[in-house]
């Protein structure tokens, strides 16, 4: 008798093609983080505040050198691989961080718990970025505030065909979306956008938001 196996869902697959990915994640990434990324994280600096704040896409924890000294961070993925390999730069780092497991899309958390809830570059891998961007819309204090550093498609008409074009290609080798209209997607999740700033053309770009 043959066993029909289920088809993985998006979020399945996200989840397995990060696990694949994170132990070369940190290597693929030393060119741009060295020429770009490194100083853009340093945005969160002076940004990420409050008492209680909530990192999502964590990854292998790339941003814990901009996080405030004494804060109380907690920082999800949805991978436990990458989890794994955060976990050990929290410890080489001696950073207090709780580190969990867990699908932006569905978050374990009351609501209005995070004073900021932030993210760099994760947006273009959630399967479905409206439903992660409501739930961080739910996790917020209203007082709260949105901080992202993504990638999205670029509003030119031809350029943003040719990254369509691109997409399937990239996403298979690197899990990230390079065509996704993610001011849309902030905004289509109830967001107030207060601060955009281009550091990338409109390639890359820095969001503040409230809810
Ligand atoms: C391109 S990596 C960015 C990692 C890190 N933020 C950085 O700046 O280097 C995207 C991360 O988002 C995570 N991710 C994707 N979908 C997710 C979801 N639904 N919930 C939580 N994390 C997710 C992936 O596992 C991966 O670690």
């Amino acid at each position: 008798m043959r066993s029909e196996r289920k088809p993985l869902s998006p979020t399945e697959i996200t989840c397995r093609r990060y696990d694949r990915i994170a132990p070369f994640y940190d290597l693929m990434q030393a060119p741009v983080e060295m020429l770009r990324f490194r100083s853009w994280r340093d945005r969160l600096k002076s940004r990420v505040a409050g008492k209680r704040m909530l990192e999502v896409g964590v990854g292998t924890g790339k941003n814990f050198a901009c996080y405030p000294p004494n804060a109380r961070i907690t920082a999800i993925d949805l991978s436990p691989t990458m989890i794994a390999r955060a976990r050990k730069r929290a410890e080489v780092l001696r950073l207090n961080v709780d580190l969990r497991q867990m699908d932006v899309q569905q978050l374990d958390f009351p609501d209005h718990t995070f004073d900021t809830v932030f993210a760099t570059f994760v947006f273009c891998s959630v399967p479905d970025p409206i439903l992660g961007l409501r739930e961080l819309y739910r996790v917020c204090r209203d007082e709260g505030r949105l901080l992202l550093l993504e990638h999205m498609r670029p509003e030119h008409p031809l350029l943003g065909r040719f990254f369509d074009f691109l997409n399937p290609l990239i996403l298979r080798a690197t899990g990230a979306n390079i065509n996704r209209r993610t001011i849309d997607n902030i905004c289509g999740a109830g967001w107030k956008i207060e601060v955009l700033r281009n550091l990338a053309s409109d390639i890359v770009r820095w969001i503040e938001a409230k809810p």
